[in-house]
């Protein structure tokens, strides 16, 4: 007992330290020098210290949520997964860099990875928990929001940290990388990054897949049309990127206009057009949609968390659908977006179409990651304020979500967050 109270006021002890540290963002072009001169000592050395200092900047912030909210059993379990890997990855911090510490630190990155596996449904169910249970009012809800992105953000950036250590050093390098893709890898890539990721294989691979969903639920599907600044697509468009993020974010673009043009015309489905660009500072994928589009009342809640108009799925789902219809679609590729200073932007005509626009860095020493710090800033927009609204009528519709919802859609789940 004695021995239990003495390791959790070191851990304690330990979080505090770590947390007093800012994360150290890098850039894709980073990652790849880093990658091309892969010492795996050094790499050690970095994520050891680097991996606790981002657990404990978002740990402090978990600490900070609602006291209702900790409460529920699946917060609870997420933070205990922390807590757990947190402990794990200090217990490396005075070990010399040899080679049986060296493969049992890369095991024990893929047994964290795979521990976290289902961090953001357990925290989206949470979230639901603590929503059924309890009446959540606007400044709270403001805060959920808030820690969600950051939250997730801190994951996305933790998880490419453990992927390229891992496709760097550990055992499985060549088929791993072709699954987690979607689409067929060659040798060039550098951990999970391509250093000439064709954006127009991965539109065509996401549209492919999602076209798949679409057609099974609605036995039709609209065709896709690709173009390179205006004109038909006709060669690659390479860029220095992580192709299973942009995978993500277009599947989830495409499932959503997909839905929103077979609802709104049943038969000839107008086609989705997809604009590449390049510029000098941003590479820009413009996804185009005749679906309706939507109105402005509701354009402040599409990247809010949950936010759907599609049914919420029933308990009984939860197994086989993760997330159908919880409304992560979005806010979750935008973090996926701007983790790299990019940026997702949806422009909608409601009556005709959206247009979303998924923003890259062209330049892979522009492409840094954007990480949540913890410090007296963060931790001011936990604390209850109550809004006055000092428009006239302001405050209205924010928290009117999940209305509308119709049909039960596949097209309206983001299916794999396990990146
Ligand atoms: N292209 C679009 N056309 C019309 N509505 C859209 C479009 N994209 C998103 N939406 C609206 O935004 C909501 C949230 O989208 P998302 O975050 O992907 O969650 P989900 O697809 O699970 O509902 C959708 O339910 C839909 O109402
Ligand atoms: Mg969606």
């Amino acid at each position: 007992m004695r021995l239990a109270g003495a390791i959790f006021s070191n851990v304690t002890k330990m979080l505090d330290f770590y947390s007093q540290f800012n994360p150290s963002p890098l850039s894709i072009k980073q990652f790849i020098d880093f990658g091309l001169n892969a010492c795996e000592s050094k790499s050690f050395l970095f994520l050891r210290k680097e991996l606790p200092v981002r657990l404990a900047n978002i740990m402090k912030e978990i600490a900070l949520l609602p006291e209702n909210l900790l409460r529920m059993p699946s917060v609870g379990l997420v933070n205990q997964w922390y807590e757990r890997s947190f402990e794990e990855i200090i217990q490396f911090e005075q070990m010399e860099p040899d080679p049986p510490i060296l493969s049992s630190f890369c095991e024990r990155l893929v047994h964290i990875r795979n521990r976290h596996a289902d961090v953001v449904q357990t925290m989206a169910q949470g979230v639901l928990e603590l929503k059924e249970s309890h009446e959540v009012d606007p400044s709270t809800e403001n805060s959920i929001q808030y820690f969600l992105d950051r939250f997730y953000m801190s994951r996305i950036s933790i998880r490419m940290l453990i992927n390229q250590h891992t496709l760097l050093f550990g055992e499985q390098i060549g088929p791993r990388q072709a699954s987690v893709t979607g689409i067929g890898s060659g040798g060039r890539h550098i951990g999970s990054i391509d250093p000439a990721c064709d954006v127009a294989a991965v539109v065509r691979d996401a549209y492919e897949n999602a076209r798949f969903l679409c057609d099974r639920y609605y036995l039709a599907s609209p065709e896709l049309q690709l173009l390179q600044d205006g004109v038909p697509s006709q060669g690659p468009m390479p860029i220095v990127y992580v192709p299973s993020h942009l995978y993500h974010m277009l599947f989830e673009l495409f499932k959503n206009s997909m839905r929103a043009v077979m609802e709104t015309h049943e038969d000839c489905p107008p086609p989705i057009t997809v604009n590449l660009v390049r510029g000098q500072e941003d590479v820009s994928v413009k996804l185009s949609d005749r679906g309706g589009g939507i109105p402005r009342s509701v354009s402040d809640l599409l990247f809010k968390y949950m936010y759907s108009t599609a049914p919420q799925p029933s308990k009984s789902d939860a197994h086989t659908v993760p997330l159908a219809g919880y409304g992560y679609g979005l806010p979750i590729s935008r973090l996926y977006a701007r983790y790299f200073h990019g940026d997702l932007m949806l422009m909608s005509c409601e009556g005709h179409g959206t247009d979303a626009v998924i923003y890259l860095k062209a330049l892979s020493n522009e492409a840094n990651e954007l990480l949540p710090v913890f410090n007296r800033t963060s931790t001011k927009f936990y604390r209850p304020v109550t809004q006055l609204a000092d428009w006239s009528g302001s405050l209205n519709t924010s928290n009117s979500q999940c209305k509308n919802r119709d049909k039960v859609s596949p097209l309206s789940s983001p299916v794999s967050h396990s990146l």
